[in-house]
């Protein structure tokens, strides 16, 4: 198979709010570095360009690569500009982060601490969009030959490309790919209860930055709408996405657009996630001695507070604790669980006030059996999924999700709905064939959930067939290698595509 090979190379940047180890909330942060590493091995020069954020330089060691680009902001009288300084991050050793271009901007990043959430994030978007090409004008070293916008706030570059600058050959023959990681979040507001005035079909001008209508425009429509191809996380997300039920109210453009939606499965880092050397657990294991395992299901009752108890059904959670994440389902039986099994819940997250007022509320109410750990941390969901006995990732959607994975490669058994990325990563425990890697429940309601609880505590108790059931989790393959050469060829395809709309257009 000819792998990469188009004509301008193989230079693929990657725009989006966040990449780890710099700036990371959720999934997407670990996907941008994960995925960008996992394509340099494969011989392309993948890059990442994100907004340089309060403190990142603090950490970092930066190069300024590009001094005083300057931003139209679109006003229609009298041009406007935004000043802004590239700078840039140059790995040195194998493992380091891709080369990474931060742009900077002192009212809009090096003020703000968080990634998300101010009142001008419409501007802070349109800026990084709009930045990012007239970077690409202004640098001579470095092209790229495709933009992978990730996400809403990174979904103007494509629609700025394909309209303000159609005509302008430094950089209309750049092939784009939109990834959409999340498809529930599509601007700064909620696209279920859009006034009809307020309607955006996509197709007018992107306003100023000044304009409030900035902040009313649509941008995954419109990444959606203007690229070349169309990734998602994972094929049944792919899938699920152009029916109603999944669709956001998107599911008819992406029908219109099936041709070019492409669901490829995130992998994890395997060089971060791998038990045998984990520099973060006590005790490191593989498939081979799970008898070492279990004496990090010790540390982790230690650590959290718990009871020691080598007998005790924990339960592992670590999320973002929001509503898609289908934790509000424990509300009714959360307290039966407890009565009714030796179980302990371990929780390492933050997010919604509601739920993390319930897992507060259940570590007080259960001491030594509970704990919950709210806030986001790094190293702690290794040392959950290295001694819990499961994982619980009850998602009303789930675009991918990763902690399926990383709990499975570590040896914690997953409970999970039957959605998204979960669907095509967790295969139901089959006793009859001793096949399976986790406990697939199908309706997202909370009997659901408490069956597949009491189902998965039924099958612990059986001590060899539960270690098979971690063996096989542990021995399937969630690396990028898989994926990354699916991304390699989706590229591929946009540049054939980009090259073919050109020609069209002479
Ligand atoms: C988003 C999705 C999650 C996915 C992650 C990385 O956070 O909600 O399912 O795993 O992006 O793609």
């Amino acid at each position: 198979m000819k792998l990469f090979k188009f004509n301008g190379g193989s230079r693929v940047l990657f725009v989006g709010a966040e990449a780890a180890p710099f700036a990371r909330v959720g999934g997407l942060g670990s996907v941008m570095d994960s995925l960008s590493r996992a394509l340099r091995e494969k011989g392309c020069d993948a890059r990442v360009m994100i907004p340089k954020y309060l403190s990142i330089e603090e950490k970092w060691k930066l190069d300024l690569v590009q001094k005083g680009v300057s931003v139209p902001t679109g006003n229609e009288s009298g041009e406007t500009h935004l000043v802004c300084n590239v700078k840039r991050f140059t790995p040195k050793k194998a493992g380091d982060p891709v080369t990474t271009y931060f742009l900077e901007n002192q009212e809009y990043y090096e003020k703000r601490s968080n990634v998300y959430g101010y009142a001008d994030d419409a501007i802070r978007w349109a800026l990084l969009a709009r930045g990012v090409i007239e970077f690409i004008r202004a640098h001579k070293e470095w092209k790229p030959d495709v933009i992978v916008a990730c996400d809403w706030q990174a979904a103007l570059v494509l629609n700025y490309l394909r309209i303000e600058y159609k005509k302008n050959p430094q950089v209309n023959g750049i092939a784009t790919v939109f990834a959409i990681h999340n498809l529930y979040y599509q601007g700064m507001f909620d696209h279920r209860f859009v006034q009809e005035m307020d309607y955006d079909d996509g197709h007018s001008p992107v306003p100023a930055f000044e304009n409030p209508r900035l902040t009313k425009i649509n941008c995954m429509r419109r990444g959606i709408m203007h690229a070349d191809m169309v990734t998602t996380v994972s094929p049944n997300y792919a899938k699920e996405i152009l029916t109603a039920d999944y669709g956001e109210l998107l599911d008819g453009l992406l029908r219109e657009r099936r041709n070019a939606l492409v669901g490829i499965l995130n992998g994890i880092d395997y060089s971060m996630w791998d038990p045998k050397k984990d520099p973060y657990i006590s005790y490191k294991y593989d498939k081979e001695s799970l008898g070492d395992r279990a004496r990090n299901k010790t540390v982790l009752q230690e650590r959290f507070g718990l009871e020691r108890n080598r007998n005790a059904f924990v339960v592992g959670i670590v999320s973002r604790l929001s509503k898609q994440k289908g934790f509000e389902l424990l509300y009714p039986i959360a307290d039966i669980l407890m009565q009714e099994l030796p179980m302990q819940l371990v929780v390492v997250g933050s997010g919604d006030a509601d739920l993390m007022g319930f897992f507060h509320g259940l570590e007080t109410k259960y001491p030594g059996r509970v704990a919950a750990h709210l806030s986001f941390d790094a190293v702690l969901p290794h040392v959950v999924f290295a001694g819990a006995d499961v994982a619980l990732v009850p998602s009303q959607f789930e675009p991918c999700g990763l902690v399926q994975m990383e709990a499975m490669r570590m040896g914690a058994v997953p409970v999970v709905r039957r959605t998204g990325g979960l669907a095509d990563s967790v295969k139901d425990y089959d006793p009859d064939k001793g096949a399976g890697t986790g406990f697939v429940f199908d309706k997202f309601d909370s009997s659901s959930v408490m069956i597949a609880l009491i189902r998965a505590f039924e099958n612990f108790r059986n001590k060899k067939e539960w270690n098979k059931l971690i063996k096989r989790g542990m021995s399937e393959d969630f690396s990028w290698e898989k994926s990354a050469v699916r991304y390699l060829e989706v590229f591929d395809r946009a540049a054939k595509l980009r090259e073919r709309e050109l020609k069209k257009e002479e």
